[in-house]
């Protein structure tokens, strides 16, 4: 543990590698090939955010996209926050700017398993902060999507008032 300060900031594809390995560290998320990290360090960048200590390495990651059907809601793939950074509201300070930064955005989607109850937590604050309507509708099934090898993911949207 160690008390430096975090920098935020846009990802950049020499990031790439190293969230990678950042993801490998923060179970239970699904691990991602390389090329798909650096691709949302890259083309994706503008939805995404990495937490950076003094000396640049990334300790925390945020993945997303606008989806081209709701260009108005900022869809959140992943949060990583390593281990030795966590307990700090880190994760929800990159949640917080990342969303600030989007232009002409209502909404915010992400998709949790039933039972991680810091990802439940995490965003929950997110949505109360902003005041936000929260739905919550089944997106993919374990047995209907993942043939029982994952669990279920629910989708969670939180949209401002006029939204
Ligand atoms: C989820 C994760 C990103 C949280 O990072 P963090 O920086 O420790 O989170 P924060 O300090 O910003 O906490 C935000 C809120 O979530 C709560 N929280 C964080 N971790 C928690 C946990 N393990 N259990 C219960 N609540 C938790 C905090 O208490 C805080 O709520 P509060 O302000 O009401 O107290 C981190 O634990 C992680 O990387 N986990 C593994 C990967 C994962 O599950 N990612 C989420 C799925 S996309």
């Amino acid at each position: 543990m160690n008390n430096n300060p975090i920098v935020f900031r846009k990802p950049r594809a020499s990031d790439g590698h190293a969230v990678h390995r950042l993801i490998s560290q923060c179970p239970p998320l699904d691990q991602n090939s390389v090329y798909c990290n650096l691709l949302q360090c890259t083309d994706f960048c503008d939805t995404s955010i990495a937490a950076v200590t003094a000396d640049d390495t990334p300790v925390g990651f945020i993945s997303g996209y606008r989806p081209p059907a709701r260009p108005d809601t900022l869809f959140i793939w992943q949060v990583a926050l390593h281990p030795d950074w966590r307990g700090k509201g880190i994760a929800l300070e990159m949640l917080t700017r990342l969303f600030a930064r989007q232009e002409d955005i209502k909404a915010l989607e992400t998709t949790i398993s039933p039972g991680n109850l810091a990802s439940e937590t995490l965003f929950k604050r997110f949505f109360d902060q902003h005041q936000m309507q929260v739905s919550e509708t089944l997106l993919f099934s374990s047995e209907d999507h993942f043939a029982s090898q994952h669990d279920d993911e629910v989708l969670y949207r939180g949209s401002q008032a006029s939204a």
